[in-house]
């Protein structure tokens, strides 16, 4: 559309491998089509603040393996008040943008909705290690979180092995499963506790480290979805039921690092084409989703209103695979 002559770009909410290369395909989309592309920084904070960088496509070369987020990230306090988001329409008439791609989770997106309320066009671009947007099966981060997570555990499970001890390792994802139920499976764990599950503690983590005993292991791995609670209490509980003593690690932060992987540099680059493209031809207001291996775009406020619910298939998989394991 002829009438898109600028555009501005942000990150938001918690950083996410793949939030760069992300930037990297909306601003090379950008340029393609002959719109120029004005980084925001720091989320929605900079749009009301005028935190700006021009960005070109030389400026975003070497960005598919950068992990963080060049354009930084923030929780905006402001921009969930009124008088914020009327600043930041502010910034959008004086800079002369035409529309805005931001680059996060669902908390970005009830900000994307808001002010699109106001007349400035957004689409988004989902983006977060948690994979909890509800309209899309897939989210930026997400596969190379995994990856980390996994990598750290493996290495776990060596000193756990060698020492003949638990582990409990507190995994990400706020109030999801996904990231816990993911590694659960590809670390092969004794036990996955995810907030979607109703904890039955002798069930599921007692009879679960029982029955690996008996069937002859010695160390046992205990993964637990922070949405669950704190993995030092469930380590404290452990101890008082079964009197051994566990090693509790909270992997934290380290899962959000990295450099993106391969599935997550090409969703971006996908992600961040389309978004620009969408805006190009008239279509703001809307979330870019995957939904069946195919991208899509969602009308932002049928998109925020769409649950997604952990694949109890997948952990059904997991159960026969620790039944299976423990079977005497
Ligand atoms: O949403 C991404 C995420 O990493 C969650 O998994 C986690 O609960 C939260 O952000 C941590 O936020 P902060 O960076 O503010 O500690």
């Amino acid at each position: 559309m002829a009438g898109i002559k600028r555009i501005g770009v942000l990150t938001s909410g918690g950083d996410a491998p793949g939030m760069n290369a992300a930037v990297r395909s909306v601003v090379r989309t950008a340029m393609y089509l002959g719109i120029e592309c004005v980084g925001i920084r720091r989320g929605w904070q900079g749009l009301i603040t005028g935190d700006i960088v021009m960005l070109n496509g030389a400026s975003v070369s070497h960005l598919l393996s950068k992990g963080g987020t060049i354009l930084y990230t923030a929780r905006s306090e402001e921009f969930m008040t009124e008088a914020g988001r009327k600043k930041a329409v502010g910034t959008c008439k004086l800079l002369g943008l035409d529309g805005i791609v931001a680059i996060g989770g669902d908390g970005t997106f009830k900000g994307a909705l808001e002010l699109s309320r106001l007349g400035v066009p957004v689409v988004g671009v989902p983006a977060t290690i948690d994979n909890d947007v509800g309209c899309t099966n897939y989210t930026i981060g997400f596969d190379s979180a995994c990856n980390t997570a996994i990598e750290c555990i493996d290495k776990l499970r060596d000193t756990m092995q060698a020492h003949e001890r638990c582990s409990v390792v507190e995994v990400m994802g706020r109030n999801a499963g996904f990231l816990a139920l993911y590694v659960g499976i590809a670390v092969g764990a004794t036990a996955v506790l995810v907030p979607e599950q109703k904890l039955d503690f002798e069930k599921d983590v007692v009879e679960m480290i029982r029955r690996a005993r008996l069937a002859g292991n010695t160390h046992f791995m205990i993964v637990v979805a922070e949405g669950v609670g704190s993995a030092v209490d469930i380590g404290n509980r452990i101890r008082e039921a079964l009197g051994i003593e566990p090693r509790v690690t909270v992997l934290g932060h380290i899962q959000r690092g990295g450099s993106p992987n391969a599935r997550d540099r090409e969703t971006a680059t996908r992600m961040g084409y389309c978004a620009v493209n969408a805006l190009y031809e008239g279509r703001g207001n809307s979330i870019i989703a995957t939904q069946e291996g195919g991208i899509v775009e969602i009308p932002i406020e049928e998109a925020l209103k769409m649950k997604k619910h952990l694949q109890m298939d997948r952990y059904r998989i997991m159960e026969v695979m620790q039944y299976g394991a423990h079977k005497v």
